[in-house]
């Protein structure tokens, strides 16, 4: 038996990816378009591992994509391949209208014409999973409950559009084909091989080499944080167990100001990193202009997962910071190695103007 991931040297889709190896024998394809985001170099450990069948192509070829589902037949599709990163997406939203609703749709388009051809067993049995956001839910004021599956669409920027079209195209062809598909809208993930564009590890890898920490606005923006190992078991559960048609919320009650993680973070650092100088990494914390529709706050209510599915998160955010901040401190190695010349032109693009 095989499984097809896409966008799997990712961060989260490599950590599925290894999660997955490390607990069964399955096989995995991993379809990436090695992106500026997708690095080999996670997934060095499983180099000469014939479980790994690591296929360099987009989503969006669709003749690659029909050919991997007849070579390798996969029981189940988890689809994590996306352009993820909002403010790439202010600077420049046509690559994700290209992989996250093109891509997804050609995607589907391919898993269609392969699951109508399975025998009737193999056709029940199939699973097409669908990796997405909060963020398709729009932005809550204070005080406002959390996110359900039912609340209403209102995605703000280029990325949650982008992102919730793809959605109700994976909706649509359960509804109008019976494609047997599960979504998963997650909140804020962090941990290990976090690319350092996002905001935890890019507050790490700036204190440590002395940078400004640059918090948007009033750094009073709340996101609800998720380590990302919780968000693999999660999909986990959800492949094995969720209802076809069904979309699960998942979530780690974790709601938290900007400021207080980057706060956290220099905590964190001070203690197992302390500043040659003896100061606190906080010193370097500069506030520059804000995001243009910078979502307030995101929630996720993850009852239904945890009802229904039995989910809960293994760790708490307090576990789960201290865990990502010692494996950055641990895995210097992998950041510099990201840090390429258009890692390099991207910051300077989005901070450049940005003025304190
Ligand atoms: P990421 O940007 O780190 O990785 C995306 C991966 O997809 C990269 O390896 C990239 O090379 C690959 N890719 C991009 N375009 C492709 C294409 N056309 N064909 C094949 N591969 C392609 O993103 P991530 O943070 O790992 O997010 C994975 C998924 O989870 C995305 O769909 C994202 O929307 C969703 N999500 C992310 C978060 C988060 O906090 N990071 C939270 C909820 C949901
Ligand atoms: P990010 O990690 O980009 O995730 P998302 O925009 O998908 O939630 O940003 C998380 C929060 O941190 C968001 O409110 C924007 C803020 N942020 C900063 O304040 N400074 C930064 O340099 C970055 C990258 C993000």
């Amino acid at each position: 038996m095989t499984i097809l991931v896409t966008g799997g040297a990712g961060f989260i889709g490599a950590n599925f990816v290894l999660d997955w190896l490390a607990d069964n024998d399955e096989a995995v394809v991993n379809l990436d378009k090695l992106t500026y985001a997708g690095n080999l170099q996670t997934l060095c450990s499983l180099q000469g591992d014939q479980r790994h069948i690591f296929v360099h192509g987009d989503i969006g070829d669709s003749e690659l994509v029909a050919h991997l589902l007849q070579e390798h037949q996969p029981r189940a599709i988890v689809n994590f391949a996306a352009e993820s990163h909002v403010d790439r997406s202010i600077h420049g939203p046509e690559d994700f209208i290209e992989t996250n609703i093109v891509g997804t749709f050609r995607l589907l388009e391919a898993v269609r014409a392969y699951w109508g051809g399975l025998d009737e067993q193999a056709r029940q049995a199939f699973r097409f999973l669908h990796v997405s956001t909060d963020e398709v839910y729009g932005s809550l004021a204070a005080g406002e409950p959390a996110f359900t599956e039912t609340h209403q669409y209102q995605p703000n920027s280029p990325y949650s559009a982008s992102k919730a079209a793809s959605d109700h195209l994976v909706r649509s062809y359960h509804h109008t084909y019976g494609l047997p598909v599960l979504t998963t809208n997650c909140s804020n993930n962090y941990g290990p091989y976090h690319f350092p564009e996002k905001l935890i590890p890019l507050m790490i890898v700036n204190a440590l080499a002395g940078k400004p920490l640059p918090v948007y606005g009033d750094g009073q923006q709340i996101r609800d944080w998720l380590y990302v190992k919780d968000h693999c078991s999660a999909i986990r559960r959800v492949l094995e167990a969720g209802k076809t048609g069904e979309v699960y919320n998942v979530g780690g009650w974790n709601e938290k100001p900007n400021l207080e993680i980057v706060n956290r973070v220099c905590a964190l650092l001070d203690e197992l990193r302390p500043r040659a100088d003896g100061k606190p990494y906080a010193e370097q914390i500069t506030y520059v202009t804000d995001r243009p529709g910078h979502d307030r706050r995101y929630a996720i209510d993850a009852r239904k997962l945890e009802r229904e599915l039995g989910w809960k998160p293994a760790e708490t955010f307090e576990t789960g910071i201290r865990k990502t901040v010692a494996w950055y401190l641990d895995n210097q190695e992998w950041v510099q190695n990201v840090q390429s010349g258009s890692y390099r032109d991207w910051v300077e693009k989005n901070y450049a103007g940005r003025s304190a």
